[in-house]
């Protein structure tokens, strides 16, 4: 079955389906293909952490009213080293910007539920998705819908949200895609626990048995990480185990750390990876299908929700107006934004971690900096600023 549409969108996760939000906004229609279901899109746990700019964002295209209601404004975070805590205020630093925890799975919530009461087409459990005629004007979009019927969508562009093990990024013409990598020898498990946060804000410990990170979810709900080896095996992390090493590395004098019981227990890779040019011709990658962070900046959502912002004026300048120079500096405009993330969460994970192997130097490096950012108002002001969005969101 061959049919029609402005721009096919790769992947239902959080910016694809926010670009095909923002392209209904200009009167361009879309088509998401998904190949997961809606109930694991939206029960996925991931980030939980918007800058200032993103939820300025979302309340100016309509889908502030839950996060308003629901979400946590903090205005700085808790750094803690050799068992002291030192609180950074963003607002104070900034100017008075600041943070919102409000869970990727609500967003993505939202978002479904926004484009199908507006009559979009997103399709779940999709197999065999494929993009071809990439050096044509109108690329093909293919896929075999959960009825077992397959599709093909001539698209006037198509958007390549797929994450990070996608197809759209592979599709691209063998030698464009340079890619730039880091590894580190180590992972986050990460844990959900109905117990209230021990804490108003994130803390974010280096200890010399490994980083610690008390976040949350909701005022009942609290999400916790601890740094474990690259190749952990969950088996070996029984709950008692968890919280033990959290309370063991997120330990201040006077402070207790309240448990409750584990929902989801995750093990999750570490690692920074670009792709350059995020666009060949008609095709456009956006989010995690071109780049990722260590999450130890709480980028990554940020990232692909300003990506799409970029490139939902972008398509519509190509599309609606037929002035393709937006479209042609899409890739530079928002590389300039992803390394600026890169080097932050790079920066910040290895602040914090610790690295495997014997090495007195590292660790003293570590404190010092620690110290610094947490006794210099210049440096305290670049942590913060990096943090609640260095570069500001633009949806006129
Ligand atoms: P994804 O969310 O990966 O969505 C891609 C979608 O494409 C998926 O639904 C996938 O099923 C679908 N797909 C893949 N292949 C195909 C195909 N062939 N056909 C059809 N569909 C396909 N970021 C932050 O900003 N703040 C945080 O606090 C934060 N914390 C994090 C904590 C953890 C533990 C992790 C793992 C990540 C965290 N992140 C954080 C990162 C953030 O979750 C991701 O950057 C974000 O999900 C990227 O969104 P996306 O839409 O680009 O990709
Ligand atoms: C989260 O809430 O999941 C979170 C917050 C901050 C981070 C990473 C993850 O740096």
């Amino acid at each position: 079955m061959t049919a029609r549409t402005q721009v096919g969108i790769v992947g239902a996760g959080p910016a694809g389906l926010l670009l095909s939000h923002l392209l209904a906004l200009r009167g361009i229609d879309s088509i998401v293909v998904e190949n997961r279901s809606r109930a694991y899109c939206e029960a996925r746990q991931r980030a939980g952490l918007l800058e200032a700019g993103t939820t300025e964002l979302l309340r100016a295209v309509g889908l502030g009213k839950r996060m308003d209601a629901e979400g946590l404004e903090h205005g700085g975070i808790y750094l803690q080293f050799a068992r002291e805590r030192h609180h950074l205020d963003f607002r104070d630093l900034t100017g008075g910007r600041w943070v919102t925890i409000w869970a990727q799975t609500e967003i993505v919530k939202d978002l479904i539920q926004a484009r199908l009461a507006a009559g979009a087409q997103v399709e779940f459990e999709v197999s065999g998705t494929e993009v071809a005629d990439l050096d044509q004007d109108r690329p093909l979009l293919r896929y075999t819908d959960a009825a077992g019927t397959r599709h093909e969508i001539c698209c006037d562009a198509i958007a390549g949200c797929d994450g990070f093990h996608g197809i759209c990024r592979d599709s691209m013409p063998p030698g464009l895609v340079q890619v730039a990598e880091r590894g580190y020898p180590y992972s986050w498990l990460g844990i959900l626990a109905t117990v209230p946060p021990s804490t108003d804000e994130l803390i974010y410990s280096r200890h010399q048995d490994g980083f610690a990170l008390h976040t949350m979810r909701t005022r009942q709900v609290s999400r916790l990480y601890l740094q474990v080896p690259a190749d952990e095996d969950i088996e070996r992390w029984p709950d008692g185990r968890i919280w033990a090493e959290l309370r063991h590395r997120l330990d201040v004098p006077g402070w207790e750390l309240k448990d409750g019981p584990i929902t989801e227990k995750a093990i999750s890779p570490m690692r920074s990876f670009v792709a350059s040019p995020m666009r060949y011709r008609r095709l456009f990658l956006a989010g995690d299908a071109a780049h990722i962070v260590p999450p130890t900046g709480a980028k990554g959502l940020n990232l692909a929700m300003a990506d799409v912002t970029v490139l939902a004026t972008a398509l519509t300048s190509l599309l609606r107006d037929g002035d393709p120079g937006p479209a042609d500096a899409y890739s530079d405009t928002s590389l300039r934004r992803v390394w600026r993330a890169t080097h932050f969460s790079w920066w910040m994970t290895s602040m914090l971690h610790v690295e495997p192997g014997p090495d007195p130097f590292g660790p003293e490096l570590q404190l010092a900096q620690l110290r610094y950012v947490t006794s210099s108002r210049a440096a305290a002001t670049t942590l913060a600023e990096n943090y609640t969005g260095y570069y500001p969101l633009h949806w006129p």
